[in-house]
């Protein structure tokens, strides 16, 4: 697949997820709701659909394509998985975090609203994601819905992102005299796979639950995954340091001057590239067995590796 099929396809997802997530974020209270108070719909919409690549939705819908499935329940994943996405964005951005003015090109939630719409809008949005994957239209299978639900919270939570986001403030010396902690590549790749790779894996992972995959197709797409999701925060770092804010919608070259923990820092953007390169190398290996239809996903590593924003 050519990498300008591949941007397009991308864009088809983020428009269908944006359509999916504008209903889901309707005014209207659902059973079981009381009310949608205006502020906190307004802050979700403005935190989850301006922009984004939706690249974990992409997973969902073309791992779940590798099996033959699409349609709501594959639409209802992927919207869900990416309001958890805009959560950890939206906290991820708050003053007691990375402190960011900046996000997909927009102001942050909380410099459009303030401290605590964001921290509410950012809770709703997490929430929601649980709500959407448990109701019926996700699958009117209910051990499919109880599964997508246990993967999604497994890796947002405790032991992924949000773990990797305590570790990610930890390494800067947050919670000690300030300095940045001297962490070793290992630990930096368990970090790193924690607070961007867990979720990028779910996103794959999902796609395979929908698509009723086999344990051995599990395991390889799970392999898939994790190389994906690592390649995922070094690109990321990389872009930290050599990219805009134009250009990425978000500050740059914040990673050094908050003392983060990233393998660009520790080996140098040279090597770090090289890692790169084999994690790319590793994700598409683990697609072998699934031939010729596995080639968006082999364009989606190399899309992580390449991306320029
Ligand atoms: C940014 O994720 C946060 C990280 C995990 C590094 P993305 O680069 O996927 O952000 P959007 O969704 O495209 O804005
Ligand atoms: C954030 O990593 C990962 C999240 C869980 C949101 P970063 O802090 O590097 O993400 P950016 O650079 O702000 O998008
Ligand atoms: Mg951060
Ligand atoms: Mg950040
Ligand atoms: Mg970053």
């Amino acid at each position: 697949m050519k990498s300008a099929d591949f941007a397009s396809r991308l864009a088809d997802v983020a428009k269908t997820v944006d359509g999916v997530l504008m209903k889901l974020f309707a005014d209207e209270a659902l059973p079981g709701e009381i009310l949608r108070p205006q502020r906190v719909v307004e802050s979700m919409r403005y935190a989850a659909l301006a922009g984004g690549k939706r690249l974990r939705p992409f997973l969902v819908i073309e791992t779940a394509r590798l099996f033959g499935k699409d349609g709501e329940g594959v639409l209802r994943t992927a919207a869900a998985i990416e309001c958890v996405h805009c959560y950890s964005l939206v906290h991820d951005d708050l003053p007691a975090m990375d402190n960011d003015d900046l996000r997909r090109g927009q102001p942050t939630t909380h410099k459009k609203y303030d401290e605590a719409t964001a921290i509410l809008a950012g809770d709703a949005l997490l929430t929601v994601a649980f709500d959407i994957l448990a109701d019926e239209p996700t699958s009117p299978d209910a051990a499919t819905r109880i599964a997508l639900v246990k993967s999604l919270a497994r890796a947002s939570g405790l032991g992924g992102m949000v773990g990797g986001q305590l570790l990610d403030l930890e390494a800067e010396g947050r919670f000690a005299d300030g300095t940045p902690l001297p962490l070793t590549d290992t630990q930096i790749l368990r970090l790193q796979s924690m607070k961007t790779g867990a979720l990028l894996f779910a996103g794959v992972e999902m796609g395979a639950i929908i698509g009723g995959a086999s344990a051995a197709e599990h395991e390889a797409l799970g392999r898939y995954g994790r190389a994906l999701g690592v390649a995922f925060q070094i690109a990321d770092d990389l872009l930290d340091e050599e990219s805009d804010a134009a250009t990425m919608g978000k500050a740059t070259g914040k990673d050094a001057a908050m003392g983060k923990g990233t393998l660009v820092r520790l080996w140098g953007k040279e090597a770090a590239r090289k890692r790169l390169g084999e994690l790319v190398e590793e994700a598409e290996s683990a697609l072998a067995g699934f031939g010729d239809k596995a080639d968006v996903l082999r364009e989606a590593a190399r899309f992580v590796a390449n991306r320029d924003r």
